[in-house]
C-alpha cells in the first residue's frame, strides 16, 4: 500500500479524508505531504542501490492523531516554549493556552499542526497549503491566514516557504518539526552516530522546562560545539544543561553570516556516509533536538520509535522570544498589515 492509501483509512475529526500529495523529481526520489498539519509525511531519497525514507513518521491517519512528537507538522502560531503562557505588546497582556505544565508549547493545544489546511495550489513539484486562524484562538491576538509551501526540486532540495499577515500585532513563528534519520527512518538505529556541524558559537541554556534563563552562551568548550562536524554522540548527555533534558534539546543563534537562506546553517552526515542533508535559512534560531522523548511514538512499524530514534533541526525565533526582545535577532512580533516571511530548505546529497 502506498503512503496515500494508507493515510486515508480513517477520517479526520471533520469526517472527511487527508489529502495527501505526492512529489517526485528526477533522481526517483520523492516527498509526500499531508494536508492535516500541513505535515510532511515521507522523505525517500534515492541512493545508488536503495530508495531511503529518512523522515520519522507513520503510516496511518490514526497513528497521525495518536502521536505527541509533533512528526514532520508544521508548527505554529508560535513554535517552541513561550513561559507562563504570557507575553505583553505595547502594554495589553496576553494569556495563551498552557499545554505543557505552566508553558505554551509550538502553540498551545489545537494549534496549527492538529489543523485541516486548505490546499491553496497544487503544481507538480510544489504544494501550498493555507490556514486561517481566528482572533482569539489559543489565547493569539489578532486574525492570522498563514500560508506554507513545499518545493521539491531534482537536486533534492525541500524548500519550505512560510508566509502570514494578521490584523493585529502578534508573535508569529512557525517551524517545521521533521525528524530525520539518514541510515533510514525505521532502520531500528538511533540518530546518535550521525555527524552534526552546526554553525552557531552561541546556545540558549534553559531551566529544566526547557524555558530560556535569558542569556546566551557561548558553545566554546562544552558539549554545545558543534562548529566543527562531530558525531552527536561524542559529547552526548555531558553538560548539565543536557541532563537537564535528557540531551541536547536546545536552540542555537545560527551565525549571523549563515542566515540568509543561502549558506548551510548546518549539515547532517549519515554515519554510513552515503547521504548527507545541508540545512539553509532565514532564521537566526535552530533548535536542536535528539528526540529524547520519542519513547513509545508511533512508527510506520508495528514497534513504536525508541528515544533518539530521529534528529529534529527545527529553524525558528528563539524560544520565548516574545518576552526577549533584548536578544540579538529581528523582532518576532509581526505587525497588522506586515507580511511575515521565512524559509527553509533541507537538501539532500547522496555521496
Ligand atoms: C520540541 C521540544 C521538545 C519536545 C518536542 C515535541 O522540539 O523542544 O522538548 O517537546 O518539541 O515532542
Amino acid at each position: 500500500m502506498n503512503i496515500s492509501q494508507s493515510m486515508i483509512q480513517t477520517n479526520f475529526h471533520d469526517g472527511q479524508k487527508a489529502k495527501v500529495f505526492t512529489l517526485t523529481n528526477k533522481q526517483g526520489s520523492s516527498i509526500s505531504l499531508m494536508d492535516i498539519g500541513a505535515t510532511w509525511i515521507s522523505c525517500k531519497i534515492q541512493l545508488e542501490s536503495e530508495k531511503r525514507e529518512v523522515l520519522l513518521g507513520v503510516n496511518s491517519l490514526a497513528k497521525h492523531l495518536k502521536q505527541e512528537a509533533y512528526l514532520g507538522a508544521t508548527v505554529g502560531r508560535y513554535a517552541n516554549r513561550i513561559a507562563q503562557g504570557k507575553f505583553a505588546i505595547e502594554g495589553q497582556q496576553f494569556q495563551l493556552d498552557k499545554n505543557q505544565g505552566e508553558n505554551t508549547l509550538h502553540g498551545g493545544s489545537g494549534a496549527f499542526d492538529k489543523r485541516r489546511w486548505q490546499v491553496l495550489d497544487e503544481k507538480t513539484d510544489q504544494i501550498t497549503f493555507q490556514l486561517v486562524s481566528v482572533d482569539g484562538e489559543q489565547g493569539f491576538p489578532g486574525n492570522l491566514t498563514a500560508t506554507v509551501s513545499y518545493l521539491f526540486s531534482d537536486d533534492n532540495e525541500v524548500l519550505i516557504e512560510y508566509s502570514a499577515s494578521t490584523d493585529k500585532a502578534c508573535p508569529v513563528n512557525f517551524t517545521n518539526h521533521a525528524y530525520f534519520n539518514l541510515l533510514g527512518a525505521e532502520s531500528g538505529e538511533t540518530c546518535l552516530q550521525h555527524s552534526l556541524q552546526i554553525n552557531a558559537d552561541k546556545y540558549v541554556p534553559t531551566d529544566e522546562f526547557a524555558i530560556p534563563l535569558g542569556h546566551l552562551q557561548s558553545v566554546e568548550n562544552t558539549g554545545f560545539d558543534f562548529s566543527t562536524e562531530k558525531v552527536i554522540n561524542q559529547d552526548f548527555m555531558l553538560d548539565q544543561d543536557q541532563k537537564l533534558l535528557s540531551g541536547y534539546d536546545h536552540a542555537y543563534l545560527i551565525n549571523a553570516d549563515k542566515q540568509d537562506g543561502k549558506q548551510v546553517a548546518a549539515c547532517l552526515c549519515s554515519p554510513d556516509n552515503a547521504l548527507e542533508m545541508q540545512l539553509r535559512t532565514t532564521k537566526p534560531g535552530l533548535q536542536f533536538y535528539t528526540g529524547n522523548f520519542l519513547t513509545n511514538c508511533p512508527s510506520r512499524s508495528e514497534d513504536a520509535y525508541k528515544t533518539n530514534a530521529g534528529v529534529a533541526l527545527e529553524t525558528q525565533f528563539l524560544p520565548d522570544s516574545p518576552n526577549h526582545p533584548e536578544w540579538p535577532q529581528a523582532s518576532c512580533i509581526l505587525q497588522a498589515g506586515e507580511m511575515y516571511q521565512s524559509q527553509t530548505s533541507y537538501q539532500f546529497q547522496v555521496k
